[in-house]
């Protein structure tokens, strides 16, 4: 099973905001939604755009190069031009620490 990795203190990624972790050569977007911990690939799959840095809304982040919306809790491409989701990563928050894990292959 994969190991979890560290990616900040807890109060390091305040609500609404997110920290970007390079995770074995996978960019990891781990954004703070409410209090909630959720991460994602930080590439869009429409046509690869970092997608940490653009605005949230709720529990959807939009790309900026061409608008697609994706749930940060799901991966799911809500809107055109994506059509693929994202990947998505489980999180946990253990002494003041936000960890995430690549669980694709486990
Ligand atoms: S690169 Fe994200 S919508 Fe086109």
């Amino acid at each position: 099973m994969s190991e979890w990795t560290e990616v900040a203190d807890v109060s390091a990624i305040a609500p609404g905001e997110w920290e970007q972790i390079d995770l074995d050569g996978t960019l990891i977007a781990v954004f703070n939604v409410g209090g909630e911990f959720l991460a994602i690939e930080d590439i869009c799959t429409h046509d690869g755009a970092v997608l940490s840095g653009c605005p949230l809304e709720g529990d959807e982040v939009i790309c900026p190069r061409h608008g697609a919306r994706f749930s940060v809790r799901t991966g799911e491409a809500l809107t055109p031009p994506a059509w693929e989701p994202v990947a998505t990563f489980p999180c946990k928050t253990e002494n003041g620490k936000v960890y995430v894990r690549d669980d694709r292959w486990d």
